[in-house]
């Protein structure tokens, strides 16, 4: 990796004007003030078949959404709560792309009447099942109440946005130097070691 890190936000609600899709937004811009480079990856724009072991996976749709996976080295997961749990197209998406999560940190944002925190619970454990770290807090986000023509009418929500925003800066870039210099330096017995690739 180059000395700062590189940012993909995920957004997952195939809703037209989703709420947790704009929250997104406003949270790469914030991480771009904090001089990182950040991508969108709205899956509503980008849909991947369900996931399918079987399957060869040579479609163009596919190869785009890799690059921007392989790209990253943190990530902003955005969600809206469906019962609970993050989306199909999310889960999907961790399916895909599970190999590619181990030293890279990951933030959450879910859209919810209910705070959503089984639902970044969730997400937390399917990153943990991929070595992924997780920041321990998360974003709830309610966009009737929070949003008004795009932007954020709730100050305290925007402190928060702003705090995720530092934080996953800080801290994915530790994780992620630290785990590429075990990995580059062969270090043994490490977490690299044993769950790079
Ligand atoms: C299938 C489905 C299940 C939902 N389940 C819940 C739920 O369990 N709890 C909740 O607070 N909202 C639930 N909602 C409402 C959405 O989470 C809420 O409208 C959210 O803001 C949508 O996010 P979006 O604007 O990014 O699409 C559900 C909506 C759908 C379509």
């Amino acid at each position: 990796m180059t000395s700062q890190i590189k940012i993909l936000g995920v957004g997952s609600s195939l809703r037209n004007g989703s709420s947790s899709t704009a929250f997104l937004q406003i949270a790469l811009d914030l991480v771009k003030k904090e001089g990182v480079e950040v991508r969108m990856l709205d899956l509503r724009q980008n849909k991947l078949p369900l996931y399918d072991p079987n399957e060869n996976r040579s479609s163009l749709e596919f190869q785009k959404v890799e690059e921007n996976v392989k790209w990253a080295d943190a990530f902003i997961l955005a969600t809206p709560d469906y019962h609970g749990s993050m989306s199909g197209a999310m889960k999907n998406f961790l399916d895909y792309f599970w190999s590619d999560f181990a030293g890279k940190t990951f933030a959450y944002i879910c859209a919810s009447h209910e705070k959503g925190l089984t639902v970044m619970d969730q997400m937390r454990t399917a990153v943990r099942q991929c070595y992924g770290w997780s920041i321990p807090y998360g974003i709830s986000v309610n966009g009737q109440n929070d949003l008004e023509n795009g932007k954020i009418k709730n100050h305290e929500l925007k402190l928060r946005l702003e705090m995720l925003a530092r934080d996953l800066v800080v801290y994915g870039k530790l994780i992620r130097q630290q785990f590429v210099t075990d990995m580059t330096n062969n270090v043994t017995n490490t977490f690299a070691s044993h769950y790079g690739k």
